[in-house]
């Protein structure tokens, strides 16, 4: 079972939100891919970043991919149906748990709002097909994940993202990784606490 926890690295899923918002204005649609997303938790956690610091028509008119290769586990189920028991959402701010979820039908688990639900959409997808699900995402979120890539693999995937962005489109990505030289010439890192990237060219 994939490890993850609501609001994991909340400080650079909010410089992420911070950047890509005002880039994105003015967009009729706006598209995050959530890559390696596991059950839900690092998606509905972006979700509800994005809800607080977009104004509600802008919000309206983003859509999140939320992608993971795990189908043993049933993950597409488990995202669609967004219900969490209560120990996961601890680390969750009281008024973001208050607006975003309600009670869930069994006693202890709480269901993530429709607002936040309809923004969603999951498929399985296997990064190492180095092959993007979609184009012109304005944010990729890829955390977690690349640390069990071989090297060659990862270079390969961060040109898939390059692809899969937006002209001017951000990444973000663990701490602990940093751009392998080979696609360097293909990111600006925007800050210098965070691996969070805007793409250059095309
Ligand atoms: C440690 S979890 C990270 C989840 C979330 N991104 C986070 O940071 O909390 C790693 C996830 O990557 C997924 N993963 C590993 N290799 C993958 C691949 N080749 N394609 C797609 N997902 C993959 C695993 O199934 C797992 O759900």
């Amino acid at each position: 079972m994939a490890f993850t926890f609501f609001m994991r690295d909340q400080p650079t899923l909010e410089y992420a939100a911070d950047h890509m918002i005002p880039y994105a204005s003015g967009r009729s649609r706006i598209k995050i891919w959530d890559a390696g997303s596991a059950l839900g938790q690092e998606t509905y956690t972006i979700a509800m970043i994005f809800a607080e610091k977009m104004n509600p028509f802008g919000f309206k008119n983003l859509r999140i991919d939320a992608t993971d290769y795990d189908s043993a586990n049933n993950f597409g189920e488990v995202v669609a149906a967004a219900t969490y028991p209560y120990e996961e959402l601890q680390r969750t701010p009281v008024h973001l748990f208050e607006k975003y979820f309600e009670p869930a039908q069994k006693p202890g688990e709480h269901r993530v709002v429709e607002l936040l639900r309809s923004r969603v959409h999951f498929q399985y997808h296997d990064l190492l097909s180095f092959k993007p699900v979609g184009a012109d995402y304005c944010l990729v979120v890829c955390k977690n994940v690349l640390l069990h890539f071989q090297y060659p693999e990862r270079v390969e995937v961060y040109r898939m993202f390059h692809q899969a962005l937006a002209p001017g489109g951000y990444l973000a990505t663990e701490n602990t990784q940093k751009l392998p030289r080979e696609v360097a010439h293909l990111f600006q890192q925007v800050v210098p606490d965070a691996q969070l990237y805007k793409k250059i060219g095309e």
